[in-house]
């Protein structure tokens, strides 16, 4: 299988990783930042529920699934955002201990994703997660190729970061592959789904946090203010956190495209090789940080 761009990473379900994050002293995590705080808290409250809905799409074409190969990196993928899921879902409870509305913000989130399951195709949502799959792939470039983005940062939340992201670079073609060799999706609805995937990214982080933001108390002007500040920093062509990947985005639209063609960020190894030594995510964290660019 994927003969022509090799089979990648291996996908390495690690349980039980244990981040530290109850000895965190700032709620602002992000060098004190509320506004930067917040989005990327708003990034992953979504995770655990948007963990499962990609887990019901690719499950929902297990059953046809000949290749072992492709069987087996699917369980793995599956063990994988399932810890993901975990581990996110502890750091929600934190949340929630701060006194912001986390339940009902997931209970909505869960309708909308119910909604998209029931409303769309089985190929449309394996589509859409493929979209979504490419975009925490990109995570990992994102926020760890270079050490100056997460510099100041809390550890223990990048640790959490950095873990995640590592796994999706690991397993960021499964979903795509299944779905292009097993759903037999075409070009059409992969690049129809990813035009939906990004415009629910962009959306949902935006309005979650605001929603954030609201419950620590910032009024409507100052928000907007925050919102105004901050563009450049998630949008910003060469540095904003989602801009700088414009062109790894886009790179998803040509017809030919894989995952795989896009290598993973150059501190890989860094990370894997001092997580199998030591056991300890933020020891991996760090070597990660060391070999990033600056
Ligand atoms: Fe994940
Ligand atoms: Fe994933």
């Amino acid at each position: 299988m994927n003969s022509a761009v090799g089979h990648g990473e291996a996908i390495v379900p690690r349980e039980n990783l244990d981040f530290g994050l109850d000895t965190m002293s700032d709620k602002y995590w992000f060098r004190g930042d509320p506004y930067k705080t917040r989005y990327l808290d708003a990034l992953q409250l979504g995770f655990p529920d948007g963990e499962r809905y990609f887990i019901t799409s690719v499950r929902a074409f297990r059953d046809r699934i000949t290749d072992p190969v492709m069987q087996e990196d699917v369980r793995n993928f599956m063990r994988q955002e399932g810890q993901h899921g975990m581990a996110h879902s502890r750091y929600n409870r934190m949340l929630q201990a701060q006194g912001l509305p986390i339940e009902r913000m997931l209970e909505e989130f869960k309708r909308v994703l119910d909604a998209d399951t029931a409303r769309f195709s089985p190929e449309f949502n394996l589509a859409a997660t493929a979209g979504f799959e490419h975009f925490t792939a990109m995570l990992a470039e994102a926020f760890f190729a270079r050490s100056s983005v997460t510099a100041g940062a809390d550890r223990h939340m990048v640790a959490l970061f950095a873990w995640h992201a590592i796994e999706e670079m690991e397993h960021k073609a499964v979903a795509f592959d299944v779905m292009q060799q097993v759903a037999h999706v075409g070009y059409g609805k992969r690049a129809g789904a990813m035009l939906f995937a990004t415009w629910r990214m962009a959306s949902r982080s935006y309005l979650l946090t605001d929603i954030l933001l609201k419950s620590d108390g910032f009024g409507f002007w100052a928000r907007a203010g925050l919102h105004l500040k901050n563009f450049l920093w998630v949008y910003g062509p060469r540095r904003g956190i989602f801009g700088a990947l414009t062109p790894k985005l886009l790179a998803y639209f040509k017809p030919g495209f894989h995952p795989r063609q896009l290598p993973n960020i150059h501190n890989y190894p860094n990370w894997v090789e001092a997580y199998e030594r030591t056991g300890d995510p933020l020891i991996a964290c760090q070597a990660l940080l060391a070999a990033a660019y600056r």
